[in-house]
């Protein structure tokens, strides 16, 4: 294990000359090719930083571009790391092309958040033989455990089931409790875990509820432009639509947009009763208007775990296998208690 210990000077001198480089970066070589230290990850006095090669999956929301900062700004020079930070740009294979890179440049630790949930078992055991920890972030993999050293991430399907519920209590206050109630949902990125949890969880409370029906779902891969596309579509082909069902607050975003130019009134309360994800400060700023009636937070500030775990691991000390992030439901009863904190 590597051990590092930086003085103040040192680390201003890195931040200036090298860090700066490798926070702005896409490409994991990037570091390398603009920076004239043959060793960036080590300092003047020869010691070490941690080097850690992260690969994002992509920019696609708000949540993503929290993580991410929350990421880089754990990951810095003065907490003793060295990060080289790949963006994959929702691709899988340049997830795979990131983190190969990572093994032949022999970091200390390899981290990143998966696209979809299937397909990591090489590169994993490719990892594992180099000798290289791998701490998957967010989303999970379906990949046998012992190919990585642990998760940190958000219960995606409690979360789909905090959705359910929330519902239930909006049906139960509008005395719609026994109403026939018609569904429709945009669904996140198909195969990734945040939308296989969420769809689970929702569908387990949906079950329970014989007079729910689920008129139609589309994968709006957790963007606003596709979200505002879908539902315009669900809007020409349905008129009864009673609930929408957002995987995250960017598709919500969207879907509001369409039901706007659709002519409908977002501050009527015969708007269809809208449930979201995220809890993004947009989100929540909808949900204090009573626009949004639902928002199950996803919580992206993972970073400062990461670090720890991180630290844990260059100790020599065991870490659990699983770390879960702290996740609330908002509502009109408490979104504006939170808004004005919400730094995304
Ligand atoms: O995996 C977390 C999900 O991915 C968030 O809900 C979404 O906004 C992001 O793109």
């Amino acid at each position: 294990m590597t051990k590092y210990r930086i003085t103040k000077k040192i680390m201003l001198t890195l931040l200036v000359a090298l860090f700066s480089a490798s926070v702005s970066s896409c490409s994991p070589f990037n570091v390398d090719e603009t920076t004239k230290n043959e060793k960036p990850y080590e300092t003047e006095t020869g010691e070490n930083l941690i080097r850690v090669g992260f690969s994002q999956l992509g920019s696609e929301s708000k949540w993503r571009r929290a993580n991410s900062v929350s990421i880089k700004d754990s990951l810095k020079v003065e907490n003793g790391f060295f990060l080289q930070f790949n963006n994959a740009r929702q691709k899988q294979e340049n997830q795979i092309k990131a983190i190969r890179g990572f093994i032949s440049q022999q970091v200390n630790y390899i981290a990143f958040c998966p696209v979809t949930e299937d397909g990591w078992d090489t590169v994993l055991k490719e990892a594992k033989d180099a000798g290289i920890p791998v701490i998957i972030v967010d989303r999970q993999v379906s990949s046998d455990s012992s190919l990585y050293t642990t998760w940190i991430g958000e219960n995606m399907r409690q979360e789909g089931e905090n959705a359910g519920e929330g519902l239930a209590k909006v049906l139960e206050d509008r005395g719609r409790s026994h109403d026939k109630i018609n569904i429709v949902e945009l669904l996140g990125t198909r195969g990734s875990s945040s939308q296989i949890g969420r769809s689970i969880g929702f569908d387990t409370i949906c079950d329970k509820h014989q007079n729910w029906v689920l008129l139609d779902r589309e994968d709006g891969d957790f963007t606003t432009a596709k979200g505002q596309e879908i539902m315009a579509g669900f809007l020409e082909k349905y008129d009864n639509i009673d609930v929408v069902v957002c995987q995250n607050d960017d598709m919500a975003i969207g879907a509001l947009q369409a039901m706007k130019n659709a002519g409908i009134d977002l501050y009527s309360p015969k708007k269809p009763i809208i449930i979201s994800f995220d809890a993004s400060r947009q989100g929540l700023e909808l949900v204090t208007k009573g626009i949004i009636d639902v928002d199950v937070e996803c919580n992206p500030a993972s970073g400062p775990k990461l670090s720890e775990v991180i630290h844990e691991l260059e100790m020599g000390n065991q870490v659990e296998k699983a770390y879960y992030m702290e996740e609330k439901v908002f509502t009109l009863l408490n979104a504006s208690d939170y808004v004005d904190d919400r730094s995304y």
